[in-house]
């Protein structure tokens, strides 16, 4: 079977977008591979090295994983610090990976630019760090966005280069993993892009939110002067809100509005309060689940403490076997 790593830096909660997105995904790839979903902690201080609440960041995003429907029993479900083993091949591989190819590293570059006063060393070996992530399972599969390609062709050279210079077979290079037209794109409500493209309050739908605040902000949606003529095309903060009402609600009443729309009757007022009923009812039994898991720290202790000893298995061998090819002994 396949082996499958991804992931998740520990950054905000999950919105309706991460939901269809990555998250499905997820689900999907757990029945059909040997995956191991990680929290990236580590990752996260390169950006923001004195976090308020490192380990709070943690658990949201733990939560929210599993309440969403990880299966710990299925796939590996750990915390990237959980594994110091990551930290050794982190070192290995980083006695092999060059300034000049790190230094051009987009992301790198971008984020030097943002943050100039903190342009560190795990800064530019983010790829190092994700190369070990990924080869520490000798992963063939990474489910990557655009942003993320670059990273994923760093870790093919790093395992390529292990491979070359210790003459040896050991590690697979991965490729990125794709679902093809599985992925439905779920807009913001600002009006135009992703949902949670923009860091903007009020372009994503959260699945924890309470009714109220979502009601507040999908009543605020970006909308226009209506259409002009029947049958006219629809602007894109129209054919977002149908977007998203295509995945929310009921045929019917997608086809109510739509003919409301043909016919220039539409009310957008009518349409954004049905969009916001409709949501709700999509979130509510994911937000209690959500509030349900977050309030049983003994499953939470389990699980993690379950993840951490697979995956450790794992990256335990990989580790004493690169230990072994490269040359290290014990007397
Ligand atoms: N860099 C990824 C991101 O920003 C997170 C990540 C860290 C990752 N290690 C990984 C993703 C290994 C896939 C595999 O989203």
């Amino acid at each position: 079977m396949e082996t499958v790593v991804s992931g998740i830096r520990p950054t905000g909660n999950l919105h309706l977008g991460n939901y269809f997105g990555a998250i499905k995904n997820f689900i999907r790839m757990q029945e059909e591979y040997n995956c191991f979903f990680f929290i990236a902690d580590y990752h996260s201080l390169t950006t923001h090295p004195t976090p308020q609440d490192l380990h709070g960041n943690v658990k949201q995003v733990l939560v929210e994983y599993l309440a969403t429907g990880i299966d710990p029993e299925k796939a590996t479900l750990y915390i990237q610090s959980d594994l110091p083993e990551t930290a050794e091949l982190y070192l290995l591989l980083n006695m092999n990976a060059y300034m000049g190819e790190l230094e051009r590293v987009t992301t790198f570059k971008e984020k030097a630019r943002k943050q100039p006063n903190n342009v560190n060393a795990g800064l530019l070996t983010y790829p190092s760090l994700m190369a070990a992530d990924i080869i520490i399972h000798k992963a063939n599969k990474v489910p990557v966005g655009k942003d993320q390609e670059q990273h994923l062709e760093m870790t093919r050279t790093f395992a390529r280069r292990f491979n070359r210079m210790y003459n040896t077979e050991f590690f697979p290079e991965p490729s990125a993993f794709n679902f093809g037209d599985n992925l439905i794109k779920i807009p913001g409500l600002d009006g135009s892009g992703k949902m949670g493209k923009s860091e903007g309050e009020g372009n994503a739908v959260f699945l924890a939110e309470d009714p109220k605040s979502i009601r507040k902000k999908i009543m605020r949606a970006v909308t226009d002067a209506g259409p002009a003529e029947p049958n006219a095309p629809k602007a894109e903060p129209i054919e977002n809100l149908f977007s998203l009402l295509k995945v929310v609600s009921t045929q019917e009443t997608v086809d109510y509005f739509e003919e409301q729309y043909n016919t220039c009757n539409i009310r957008y007022g009518d349409l954004k309060k049905q969009l916001a009923e409709d949501v709700i009812q999509f979130t509510t039994p994911l937000r209690e689940r959500i509030l349900e898991v977050a309030a049983n720290e003994q499953y939470l202790s389990k699980v993690a403490k379950m993840g951490a000893e697979k995956a450790r298995e794992s990256s335990a061998k990989t580790v004493k076997e690169a230990r072994e090819i490269i040359g290290f002994r014990s007397f």
